[in-house]
């Protein structure tokens, strides 16, 4: 760390914050006692906070965002040069790196067309919700408005994605909703819903088909799904899911939207989660990886099926996607996403991600074995979950505050890890690790022997 952040500036730093800054997602009660965490410098995996303190970060960012790791000078660069060459106009018209990017994308996707660029997971998100309602009310008299989405799935944190959460506990306190969105069955089958079957994943698709047919498959447009689902759990689709889930959409005339904003550019160890299933999506969103989090940007991408049915008839006035968002594919993100790209490819992330994410499932495997903590290990590329019990036989789900005491210890121990949180009352009890794609052998290592010693502690 440079010695520059170790003066005495920095204490003024942290006073600023404790007296100024709200941050998102804690109580600050404990402020007045505790110092805020504040991270000063980061090189590849590893970070410094203000005290000088060195951490290896096992999930990029906290949420799996810093996908090519930190002080990337090239992504720096190519974002300085963009914005000194142009650094703004409304999206209502193209950029330069704006169109490269969207090139680069659709590449990476066959049999998707058109790239969306907007700022956040969540705005991606609710794009599509306007896209699928608006078509709706273009080409089906205004009834296929309605939206699933699933149990324990995140979508964002606007009001009308927290309307298709799956979250109860993240949804709590900020109703009323949005109507129009209507919940389908989880698919984890470590906490199957049907007790042991044999076919657990047609049948949790299934059930995505009984609650079209209670609702009309007429008055649904759109399905909302993670690929695999990050923050209710780490949750890898079951066998036969996937599969299913598409012919149901296909038989139904429901269009499919895959939230890849954990998932996207990378982080399974192909460009796309979906990618590992054979689906055909009409809507792909991405967000925190697509510039590891160098610029702000998210993209909503369509297929071109899609895009057409928004230039049916060019002489009405609303014939087209009446939505702008002032700094949605300002020039900074696709630069910064163009580079982040090239960094993948010329390194061989996709690769290393495998065979880094095969280690780490591995590893939690071998802990498994050892500490009877650890009901089930889940995981696909370097997106993994341990998920904590306080009884392996009857799978009784961990208390909060234990999964919460293994976080702490790892970051005492230098380890930053990350764990389900208050989004599934009693059922919070996931470890979540999401390395960045540069990991190496030994950075694994390290953060299983931190969680290997800190279930130690813990559960004994
Ligand atoms: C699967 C998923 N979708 C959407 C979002 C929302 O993204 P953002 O926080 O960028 O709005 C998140 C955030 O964690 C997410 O995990």
């Amino acid at each position: 760390m440079s010695s520059v952040l170790r003066t005495d500036a920095m204490r003024e730093v942290v006073e600023s914050d404790r007296a100024h800054v709200w941050h998102h997602l804690v109580q600050h009660k404990p402020f007045e006692t505790v110092d805020p965490r504040i991270y000063v410098e980061g090189k590849g995996m590893r970070l410094w906070d203000a005290a000088g303190r060195e951490y290896l970060d096992a999930v990029s960012g906290g949420v799996w965002t810093v996908n090519v790791g930190y002080g990337r000078e090239s992504i720096a660069n190519a974002v300085r040069d963009q914005l000194v060459r142009m650094n703004y106009f409304s999206n209502a018209a193209g950029s330069v790196p704006g169109a490269l990017f969207a090139r680069r994308l659709i590449e990476k996707m066959p049999g998707m067309s058109r790239v969306y660029f907007g700022n956040s997971g969540s705005e991606a998100n609710e794009k599509v919700f306007k896209m699928v309602r608006q078509i709706a009310h273009r080409h089906h008299g205004g009834r296929k408005y309605k939206i699933l989405y699933r149990e324990r799935d995140y979508h964002g944190t606007t009001i009308a994605t927290l309307s298709a959460g799956g979250q109860p506990q993240r949804n709590a306190q900020y109703g009323p909703l949005t109507p129009g969105f209507v919940e389908v069955p989880h698919c984890l089958e470590y906490r199957s819903q049907w007790g042991a079957v044999d076919n657990y994943g047609e049948r949790a698709a299934d059930a995505i088909e009984q609650v079209i047919l209670r609702e009309g498959p007429d008055t649904i447009g759109a399905i909302c799904l993670e690929p695999v689902t990050a923050g209710g759990g780490v949750i890898t689709p079951p066998r036969g899911y996937w599969e299913r889930v598409q012919d149901i959409c296909r038989r139904h005339s429901i269009l499919l939207h895959i939230d890849e904003v954990v998932c996207g550019v990378g982080r399974t160890g192909k460009w796309f989660g979906y990618q590992h299933y054979g689906i055909k999506p009409d809507f792909v969103t991405m967000a925190k990886g697509v510039a590891s989090g160098y610029a702000a940007i998210s993209c909503t991408v369509t297929t071109e099926a899609v895009f057409d049915l928004f230039k049916d008839d060019p002489n009405d006035p609303l014939s087209y996607f009446r939505d702008i968002s002032t700094f949605g594919g300002c020039a900074g993100g696709p630069a910064a996403a163009l580079e982040n790209m090239r960094i993948i490819e010329d390194e061989q992330l996709l690769a290393n991600t495998q065979r880094m994410g095969e280690r780490l499932l591995a590893n939690l495997r071998a802990l498994q074995q050892r500490h009877a903590a650890i009901g089930e290990v889940r995981g696909l590329g370097l997106f993994c979950g341990a998920e904590l019990v306080s009884d392996r036989k009857t799978r009784e789900p961990a208390e909060e505050k234990k999964v919460q005491a293994v976080v702490a210890d790892c970051l005492a121990n230098g380890v930053i890890i990350g764990a389900t949180n208050r989004s599934l009352a009693g059922l919070n009890n996931t470890l979540c690790l999401s390395p960045a794609l540069i990991a190496s052998e030994a950075d694994i290592d390290r953060i299983t022997a931190a969680i290997d010693a800190a279930l130690g502690r813990v559960f004994g």
